[in-house]
């Protein structure tokens, strides 16, 4: 055809036939809404512990990021796993840059930054002495990536989730939509693998909510859980469905008592990152996440665990279902649970 020619854009699987006037209107669109805006993307992850370095592999690995800063305060550890990381891209075909650091200069200008630094509970301490060390962790770094990106999104990994979420917001003292704590993707994925395994089908087909707080009392809802649009209660008896339920709030012991010296990383990163490529493709995907509550779900003062569009600006805003009285009370329970907590590191 006239005027016809062939254009490849520098991206991979983007190969097109247009016109030179589609070409420009086409090429304006891959600026500002394609993969050029992605790649430009810069994403740190505080911790290169398993959670840290998991994500970053997986930033890496899916290319959604120009460039993935790794950081750690343990000298060379955060330099070794990234170079080893990088020297899988020429493998892997990804052209994001892997960077390792103990210091925060390289995390400047970073559009996302995931915090997944904070010690995990050793014997002998108790869940008190580590919301105090954690706190202490999660507001130093966040404090140091923050004025150095003062723009990014805040996505919090650090347990107890929905303090430590607490914690961020109030060290920045950004607005509630740009700091969100990840652990409702965490329980939800869980949740989905347990009756997939169960009805043996794809994982993919279920669609769920886990909400409340990353803890003994999150609220997984039977009610709103669905296996290729088909209501769960019509697939299975409710003793299945409260066994499973319990397996999800209990999900985290699990694995660790499976592994013994460590706990879950694979689904924890997982999960961050699905966030993370939610902001920066913006795609407005509904995911329960961990953000303050302003008199939604009749909760305030509170971060805990609700449904959220999320998009390129970060909490577009909480999607509210009407939740039956028990459901309702589960989920004000979970919320009092954190509440305490964060009443106990505000009150010292
Ligand atoms: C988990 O649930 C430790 O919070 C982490 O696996």
């Amino acid at each position: 055809m006239h005027g016809k020619t062939l254009r490849k854009f520098p991206k991979k699987h983007v190969t097109c036939e247009l016109t030179h006037h589609s070409i420009q209107s086409t090429a304006f669109f891959m600026y500002f809404f394609g993969n050029v805006t992605r790649f430009t993307m810069k994403i740190t992850v505080i911790g290169a512990g398993n959670v840290g370095a998991t994500a970053a592999q997986k930033i890496a690995y899916d290319e959604l990021a120009h460039e993935v800063v790794l950081v750690d305060v343990i000298e060379d550890l955060p330099q070794g796993k990234s170079l080893d990381m990088f020297q899988a891209m020429p493998i892997l075909g990804s052209d994001t840059r892997v960077i390792g650091t103990n210091t925060y200069e390289p995390t400047a200008g970073s559009d996302i930054v995931i915090m997944t630094a904070g010690l995990a509970r050793k014997p002998g301490m108790s869940r008190d002495d580590l919301l105090f060390k954690n706190a202490d962790i999660v507001q130093s770094c966040i404090e140091r990536a923050y004025a150095l990106s003062p723009n990014a999104f805040f996505i919090i990994v650090s347990n107890p989730l929905d303090v430590m979420t607490y914690v961020a917001l109030k060290t920045t003292g950004l607005p509630r939509h740009k700091v969100i704590g990840m652990a409702g993707v965490l329980d939800t994925a869980r949740y989905r693998t347990f009756i997939a395994m169960e009805l043996g089908v794809s994982v993919e087909d279920i669609t769920a909510f886990v909400l409340g707080g990353h803890g003994d009392t999150m609220v997984p809802l039977p009610r709103f859980t669905t296996v290729a649009g088909v209501p769960l209660a019509e697939l299975m008896p409710q003793d299945r469905i409260d066994a499973i339920v319990k397996r999800t709030a209990n999900g985290g012991a699990e694995i660790v008592s499976l592994l013994k010296t460590g706990s879950a990383y694979y689904a924890p990163s997982a999960a961050a990152v699905e966030m993370a490529e939610c902001i920066i493709k913006d795609k407005r995907r509904i995911l329960p996440c961990a953000v303050w509550l302003e008199g939604e779900y009749g909760l305030r003062d509170v971060v805990c665990g609700v449904p959220i569009i999320l998009g390129k600006n970060g909490m577009e805003r909480i999607f509210e279902i009407k939740l039956s009285a028990d459901e309702q009370a589960a989920l004000a329970k979970s919320a009092d649970d954190v509440r305490s907590n964060i009443a106990k590191l505000t009150n010292v």
